[in-house]
C-alpha cells in the first residue's frame, strides 16, 4: 500500500528542495476531493470540494508550512514568526514544534476563533495580541524579521507558496486534468497565487512536463466587508464574520490580480449572509463542515449561478480551506436564527423514538 509521505516527498521533483535538505512534515496534503452532490445539483455543474480541513492542523496552511519550516531549518533558524488571523499561527506553531524551533505569533485584537487560538497555545507558541488588525500584525512581523534573527513564515515567504501549489497538483492527479473553474476564498491572497502557480507549472507546456493539458479560470471571493481587490483600494477597517479573511491590504495583491487576469477569471465579493447560507448548505446537504471563510468560495459559486453567470455542465473545484471545528459557533443557529440545542429525554426507548420521529 502507498503511504502518503507529506507534500515535499510526494512532489519533491517540483519543489525547491535537494536530497540533503531537512524535511519537517506532519503528513500534510493528500486531502479528499469530494464530489458535492447537492452543490452540483443546484448549479447544474460537476462540483468537487477539496477538503483542506483534513490537513494535520485543520487547514491548507500546512502545505506551505512544511516547506517554510523545512527551509527555515535548513538555514539553521532557531525561531520563526508570523502574523495571523488564526490558521497560519496554528500551523506555524505545530510545525515549529516538530522542528524544535520557537514560534512567535502576532494576532489582531479580538476576532480570533477559539479553536485556532487553542492550537497555537497547545503547541507552545508565544502569542502576542497586537493593538491593530491583521495588516498591522503583518507589518510588525516583517519589521521583526528584518531586524532580528527570526524567520518570517507568512505567505510573503516564497517557500509558503511553493508548498501550497501542491493543492493544484493533487486536483489534477485525481481528475486527470485541470477543472474548468477553480473557486477559493481570498484573504492575504497567498493561496490563489499558489494554486495558479501550481496549475500553470503542471501543464505540458511548463518547463518540466506535467499531466495537465490546460489551466482553470481562477475565481476568488472576498468577504464584502474586506474586499480590497474587488474595490481596487485597501480597506482600513476590514470587517466580516469570516475572521480568517478579515484582511484589508493583501500582501499578494498583485499576484492575485495576475492569477485572475492570466486565467480569464475574476475576484468578486460575497456578503456575510451569503457566506453563512453556503456554510449551512455545505454542512447540511453535502456533509462537509467548514469554517465560515472556507464557505466564501461556495457562496461565490452559488452567487454566480444565481446571476446566470455559470454555464451548466462545467467541472468546478472549490477549495474549502479550513475545518468547521476551528470556529464551530456558526453551526449552532438554524436558518431562521433560532438557537439549536439537543432535546432532553429520559432513558426510555418510546420517548426517544417519539422525539426522533420514528414510527413503529
Ligand atoms: N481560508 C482560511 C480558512 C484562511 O485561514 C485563510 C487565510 C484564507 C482562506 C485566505 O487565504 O490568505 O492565502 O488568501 N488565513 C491567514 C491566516 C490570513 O493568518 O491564517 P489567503
Amino acid at each position: 500500500a502507498h503511504v502518503w509521505r507529506g507534500v515535499i516527498e510526494e512532489y519533491r521533483d517540483r519543489l525547491p528542495f535537494g536530497g540533503d535538505d531537512p524535511v519537517v512534515t506532519l503528513g500534510e496534503g493528500g486531502t479528499p476531493l469530494v464530489r458535492a452532490h447537492a452543490l452540483s445539483e443546484r448549479t447544474s455543474c460537476e462540483v468537487f470540494v477539496k477538503v483542506e480541513g483534513c490537513n494535520p492542523t485543520g487547514s491548507f496552511k500546512d502545505r506551505g508550512m512544511t516547506s517554510a519550516i523545512s527551509r527555515a531549518k535548513g538555514l539553521g533558524a532557531r525561531a520563526v514568526i508570523c502574523a495571523s488571523t488564526g490558521n497560519t499561527s496554528a500551523s506555524a506553531a505545530a510545525y515549529a514544534t516538530a522542528a524544535g524551533m520557537a514560534c512567535g505569533v502576532l494576532v489582531p485584537e479580538g476576532k480570533i476563533a477559539l479553536g485556532k487560538l487553542s492550537q497555537a497555545i497547545a503547541h507552545g507558541a508565544t502569542l502576542l495580541q497586537v493593538d491593530g488588525n491583521f495588516d498591522d500584525c503583518l507589518t510588525l512581523a516583517r519589521k521583526l524579521a528584518e531586524a532580528y534573527p527570526v524567520e518570517l513564515v507568512n505567505s510573503v515567504n516564497p517557500y509558503r507558496i511553493e508548498g501550497q501549489k501542491t493543492g493544484a497538483f493533487e486536483v489534477v492527479d485525481v481528475l486527470g486534468d485541470a477543472p474548468d473553474v477553480h473557486c477559493l476564498p481570498v484573504g492575504n491572497a497567498g493561496n490563489i497565487t499558489a494554486y495558479w502557480k501550481g496549475y500553470t507549472e503542471y501543464t505540458t507546456s511548463s518547463p518540466q512536463p506535467g499531466p495537465a493539458t490546460r489551466t482553470p479560470r481562477m475565481w476568488g471571493f472576498q468577504a464584502a466587508g474586506a474586499a480590497p481587490i474587488v474595490l481596487g483600494h485597501p480597506v482600513d477597517a476590514p470587517d466580516t464574520l469570516a475572521t480568517a479573511i478579515r484582511i484589508g491590504n493583501p500582501a499578494s495583491w498583485e499576484q492575485a490580480v495576475a492569477a485572475r487576469d492570466d486565467s480569464g477569471g475574476l475576484v468578486a465579493s460575497v456578503t456575510d449572509e451569503e457566506i453563512l447560507a453556503a456554510h449551512r448548505l455545505l454542512s447540511s446537504e453535502d456533509g462537509v463542515f467548514v469554517e465560515p471563510a472556507s464557505a466564501a468560495g461556495v457562496a461565490g459559486l452559488l452567487k454566480r449561478h444565481a446571476a446566470g453567470d455559470l454555464d451548466p455542465g462545467l467541472r468546478v473545484v472549490v477549495t474549502v480551506t479550513g475545518h468547521g471545528l476551528k470556529d464551530p459557533q456558526w453551526a449552532l443557529r438554524a436558518a431562521d436564527g433560532e438557537e439549536v440545542s439537543p432535546v432532553r429525554v429520559p432513558v426510555d426507548a418510546m420517548t426517544a423514538a417519539a422525539a426522533l420521529g420514528l414510527e413503529g
